[in-house]
């Protein structure tokens, strides 16, 4: 089936860009909450074959965001595109009341009650059907040969605090439905399908993909290429490792005299295993991507970079001033480095991108730091990088604990044993990370990346959770110390 509309913008009638309005902004996923925004516009990227006797019609659509906050030059976005897998229906679903869109009149199916497919079990049967059949038009599933997908399986959406919308096929197969989308290829796809090739055992193999060549921006001549959905292993007996670094704390809390070495959920030794982990998916990304040399003046521009984003720390947070000369002196040793190596990394990596399973440590997630463009999360980047969010992520678990039990006379003790668990594990992370000394330029390169870091998240804290903000202040204080 083709769809002559495949990424033109539609006729949509005010009343219904009004409806998906207050769909998008009451979804968890979108990511302009607290701006003012309208659904200025909607595309049909296409639409899926019919796949069940009394089930939807499925299409999905592009929702152009526009903020009505935008600056001219200001480098925030005045306009997002979303992705809103629909069902149509000619009957009102009561058990999709939770995911109505609204009753509208649609150009292409008429008018319908509509809702968000994700919710929708027969709707997402149609989508992983699709990736069987392979149907004609502009919706394209591309799958890697070596896995028999489970039809007979029922979909069920995950509830975490997602950014995307994540979908299980039973126990055999997820489906992770990009929200924001951004044109071009999705490094969480090429970067999945390169270390499934490659055999990695540390991530979920990928099944699949659903792309898309339909948008043509302003001012480019070709179609750029949209993806929009993931396919991959499901993942049966993982533990998230961020839930599993709070289990660790709160069991040291629970004994009240014995040290981290000591207790039952001592987690050095999973802390050493995700390190090896790391190590090993490092090092097929050397292999598999490019690798550059970055020349000093590179390394000069990149720490100009870390002082610009201190000075501007400075005026936003308090209590940031009195450490800001050790940190640029850190940064000062990065600008003296010459010839670092670097390659394609993970580039958003903390421990709520790591899952425990009983066949070892995979990490998830790919995508790189939303805020940047996608060509950008392309390039080759330091591996310290990842290094340094997982040991800020060893850094923020333990005081994110400590700071659930209030202010009474065991305040003092949690957050000595909350550092105690921290170093403990930083540690036995970073040496099987690393399985030697650092190097003083890989030192000065890690140091680097863990001050940059820990100075954004000041600024984050002070804006988002100001009564967290000491969690990474303290650790900016402890910079350059040693
Ligand atoms: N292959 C998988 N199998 C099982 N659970 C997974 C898998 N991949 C991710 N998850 C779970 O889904 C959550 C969100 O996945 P993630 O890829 O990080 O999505 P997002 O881009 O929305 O952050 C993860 O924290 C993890 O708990
Ligand atoms: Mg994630």
């Amino acid at each position: 089936m083709t769809d002559a509309t495949a990424g033109g913008p539609r006729e949509v009638p005010p009343e219904q860009l009004h409806l998906l309005t207050e769909f998008v902004g009451r979804s968890r996923w979108f990511g302009g909450k607290g701006r003012p925004f309208q659904v200025v516009g909607v595309r049909r990227l296409g639409r899926l074959p019919a796949c069940a006797d009394d089930g939807p019609e499925v299409a999905i659509d592009l929702a152009t965001v526009g903020f009505e906050d935008a600056q001219e030059g200001s480098g925030e976005s005045g306009q997002d595109y979303y992705q809103l897998p629909l069902a149509f229906y000619t009957e009102p679903q009561d058990r999709l009341e939770h995911a109505f869109v609204g009753h509208f009149e649609d150009s292409d199916f008429g008018v319908r009650y509509v809702y968000d497919a994700l919710h929708d079990r027969l709707a997402m049967g149609c989508w992983l059907r699709s990736f069987v059949d392979q149907p004609e038009g502009p919706l394209r599933f591309h799958r890697i040969p070596g896995h028999e997908l489970d039809l007979d399986t029922h979909s069920t959406l995950f509830s975490g605090e997602q950014s995307n919308s994540s979908v299980a096929f039973g126990e055999d197969s997820l489906l992770k439905v990009f929200r924001r989308i951004t044109p071009g290829a999705n490094p969480d796809v090429s970067i999945h399908e390169v270390l499934t090739r490659a055999g990695s055992d540390h991530v979920a193999a990928l099944f699949g993909w659903v792309d898309t060549p339909a948008l043509r921006q302003e001012g480019q001549t070709e179609d750029q290429v949209l993806t929009l959905a993931m396919l991959q292993q499901f993942l049966r007996t993982a533990s998230d490792g961020w839930d599993l670094a709070l289990a660790s704390i709160r069991n040291l809390y629970a004994e009240a005299d014995l040290h981290a070495d000591e207790v039952g959920g001592d987690f050095a030794g999973e802390a050493a295993r995700l390190g090896e982990a790391l190590a090993s998916v490092h090092r097929t990304l050397a292999e598999e991507f490019p690798t550059e040399d970055r020349t000093a003046d590179q390394l000069a521009e990149l720490a100009e970079g870390m002082r610009r984003r201190l000075d501007a720390a400075v005026e936003v947070v308090e209590g940031l001033a009195p450490h800001a000369d050790r940190v640029r002196g850190v940064f000062d040793a990065l600008a003296g480095l010459d010839g670092v190596q670097v390659q394609q990394v993970h580039g958003d990596l903390h421990l709520g991108q790591t899952l425990r399973t009983v066949r070892g440590w995979k990490i998830v997630d790919f995508e790189g730091e939303p805020a940047k463009p996608l060509a950008e999360r392309l390039l080759p980047d330091s591996p310290w990088r990842d290094v340094a969010g997982m040991l800020r992520s060893f850094d923020y678990a333990p005081h994110v604990v400590e700071r659930s039990w209030g202010d009474d006379e065991g305040a003092q003790q949690r957050a000595y044993r909350a550092t105690e668990w921290a170093t403990r594990n930083k540690r036995a992370f970073l040496d099987a990370y690393v399985g030697r000394e650092l190097t003083p330029a890989e030192q000065t390169l890690l140091d680097a990346y863990v001050a940059d870091k820990a100075v954004y998240e000041t600024v984050y804290e002070t804006r988002n959770r100001p009564t967290w903000v000491g969690i990474p202040l303290e650790a900016v204080a402890r910079i350059g110390e040693s």
